[in-house]
């Protein structure tokens, strides 16, 4: 048998050096995930600590989690969800490993745009399904747009749309959403919305996918905004015929997700003005980031709408995003990570910061890549 090849996620590579240097004893600024510096809100840990002293910590999938997320999408999107149509598990990519196994045949192949989230590509090839990629450019913020979808051939069985996306930020309108969803509809392709940045934007607010297709699945977690990435809970919202069916297949594939770890999120959901604090901090880092690379001459940018990332084309100072990013990292201790993870053919020319870190490394962080430039 034939087995996929499943490119690696080189930022985890040059992480693992980052690592390596600090443990030297080096000065390292880490803005190579999409990884919050803030730790789980306050109350999240607490409700961690009560539940362990408690001794809470069976196979457990939380009831009051389900009904406490259902009064989210009823407070956030005006959506009536009921809580057996919400699936918990490990984090978003176990809720898309679930989506993509039980939605798709095998060899079935899944539209996405390039640049995106490097693991959906790579996730579908180590699931034997294949990734439809769509040429997204900077006319259209890296996006998904309703009128690529329509001209994608052969039709996808599936769709997989992130707003705010990763590595961009960049986000669809709800008239763009509603276009996408009723291609989906026309077209019978199923769509996925990642909704993993909702609650990371500077203008307008996300809009639910739901809002618009309630045939939609929608995959979200803790790790983003709520700051909870190594606690590993995530959950899905699938239409109710799909229920009792990933609710059957992540028990037996899963069992359950943490048990610690839905306690604390329970607690992390009330956590909200701790949490919009946060947002203010990565707000002012995104302007200093967007300044700091114009002050250098890097301008091919697409403004985040949300999330935390710039990704950035710096094409006229290398065409080996990788040995760019290394350098970056052995020199200045500044680890960034490299486009290739998102695009693997113009990726060679593009970066990404992730400015979820503090003013005060955000600052030193567009300091040393300017020294370091200048240097170059
Ligand atoms: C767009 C997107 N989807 C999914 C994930 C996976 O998130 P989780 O930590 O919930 O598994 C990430 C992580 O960076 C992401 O950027």
């Amino acid at each position: 048998m034939t087995l996929p090849i499943v490119p690696p996620f080189q930022a985890i590579a040059l992480s693992r050096r980052a690592h390596q240097l600090q443990s030297a004893g080096r000065s390292v600024l880490h803005m190579q995930f999409g990884q919050p510096s803030a730790g789980a809100p306050q109350a999240a840990l607490a409700a961690a600590r009560s539940a362990m002293s408690g001794g809470q910590m069976g196979y457990w999938s939380s009831d009051s989690l389900r009904a406490r997320l259902a009064r989210h999408y009823a407070e956030t999107y005006g959506l009536e969800i009921d809580p057996a149509r919400i699936i918990l598990v490990g984090g978003a990519s176990a809720g898309l490993t679930l989506a993509f196994s039980l939605l798709f045949p095998q060899g079935s192949s899944v539209a996405l745009t390039r640049p995106g989230y490097g693991p959906y590509r790579n996730g579908l090839a180590a699931l034997r399904l294949v990734a439809q990629e769509i040429p997204s450019g900077p006319e259209v913020g890296f996006q998904l747009t309703a009128a690529a979808l329509a001209a994608t051939e052969p039709t996808p069985a599936g769709v997989i749309l992130a707003s705010p996306a990763n590595p961009t930020g960049t986000m669809v309108t709800r008239e763009e959403l509603a276009a996408i969803a009723a291609i989906c509809c026309g077209r019978g392709i199923q769509l996925i919305s990642d909704e993993i940045y909702h609650g990371l934007s500077y203008g307008p607010k996300a809009h639910c996918a739901l809002e618009v297709d309630p045939d939609a699945i929608v995959v979200n977690s803790f790790s983003k905004y709520y700051c909870m990435p190594g606690w590993r809970l995530g959950w899905l919202v699938v239409p109710e015929r799909l229920a009792d069916l990933f609710d059957a297949a992540a028990g037996n594939l899963f069992l359950t997700p943490a048990a610690l770890s839905q306690h604390a999120a329970l607690a992390a959901m009330d956590a909200q003005e701790e949490l919009d604090g946060h947002l203010v901090t990565y707000a002012a880092n995104r302007r200093t980031l967007i300044r700091g690379l114009e002050a250098v001459g890097i301008t091919r940018i697409a403004p985040p709408d949300g999330a935390f990332y710039i990704y950035a084309d710096v094409g006229h100072l290398t065409q080996d995003s990788m040995a760019f990013c290394l350098q970056l990292l052995e020199d200045m201790g500044l680890a960034i990570a490299p486009g290739i993870d998102f695009d693997p053919d113009h990726g060679k020319q593009t970066i990404r910061f992730s400015f979820a870190v503090s003013e005060a490394q955000c600052t030193d962080a567009v300091s040393r890549f300017h020294q370091w430039l200048q240097a170059r």
